[in-house]
């Protein structure tokens, strides 16, 4: 399926319609941003890692039951998916304490929680992605009673699935963003990415961070993490 006219492009990725109403292509950037865009730079590589990865675990993910937008994919750094309306909610699940909630309830990183967390923000860059609770989300409109129901058992399903795979590669599953989007008829699908960019993954055994905190917190060493990555995940 070809690609056909650019609908949308958005800090990493860029979007077009295909010939089929229902499919588009996304097509995976090296563009990497910060703290609401303010912070930019480019990181060599991360759009193949980034396409590739989240291809992988989105497979993985159906395979085990959680519908997702990916349909084929096209090459190194574009994918056939499923054309979904995203639900403009921001989707976080923690296992570990670090980033915005060690520095919210003032604690350190790394603390390993009984049980993992879910927060939701309202997706929407002019307002820098303001947290808020379901009963927000409802009044806003921006989904469901129901929907997020869904989207709450969906994303704990999608963390019990990535902690355990993501363990056999030595890696540590901290914490995680996630999208969903709905299909024509309002089905809830697993949408955007699962890359270093939207989960922090730390070595298992040295902690070491190999996911765009070395970017945000300028560490160096960013394309090596994003490539230590893949080469986990590709068995290399
Ligand atoms: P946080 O600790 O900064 O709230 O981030 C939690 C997780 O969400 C972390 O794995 C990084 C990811 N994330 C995104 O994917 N996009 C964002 O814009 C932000 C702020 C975080």
């Amino acid at each position: 399926m070809e690609k056909t006219v650019q609908l949308y492009e958005g800090k990493a990725k860029k979007v077009y319609a295909t010939a089929d109403e229902n499919l588009c292509v996304v097509a995976y950037k090296d563009d990497a941003t910060a703290f609401n865009g303010l912070k930019k730079g480019t990181i060599v590589g991360k759009g193949v890692v980034n396409n590739r990865m989240s291809n992988l675990l989105m497979r993985l993910l159906e395979k085990q039951g959680v519908p997702t937008h990916f349909v084929e994919e096209l090459s190194d750094r574009e994918t056939l998916v499923k054309k979904v309306k995203i639900v403009p909610l921001e989707v976080i699940i923690r296992n570990v304490s670090a980033g915005s909630f060690a520095k919210h309830y003032g604690v350190e990183e790394g603390i390993v929680f009984d049980e993992p967390t879910i927060e939701f923000s309202y997706k929407n860059d002019d307002l820098g992605d303001p947290l808020l609770n379901a009963y927000h989300a409802l009044a806003l409109k921006l989904a469901t009673k129901k929907e997020i129901e869904t989207i709450k058992s969906m994303a704990f399903k999608v963390n019990e699935v990535l902690t355990a795979y993501f363990k056999t590669l030595g890696i540590r599953l901290v914490d995680f963003k996630l999208e969903f989007g709905r299909l024509s008829d309002g089905t809830i699908v697993l949408a955007d990415e699962i890359s270093p960019d939207t989960c922090r993954l730390w070595d298992i055994n040295t902690n070491e961070k190999l996911d765009k905190d070395r970017f945000r917190r300028d560490m160096g060493g960013v394309e090596d993490a994003y490539k230590e990555v893949f080469k986990r995940l590709m068995g290399e």
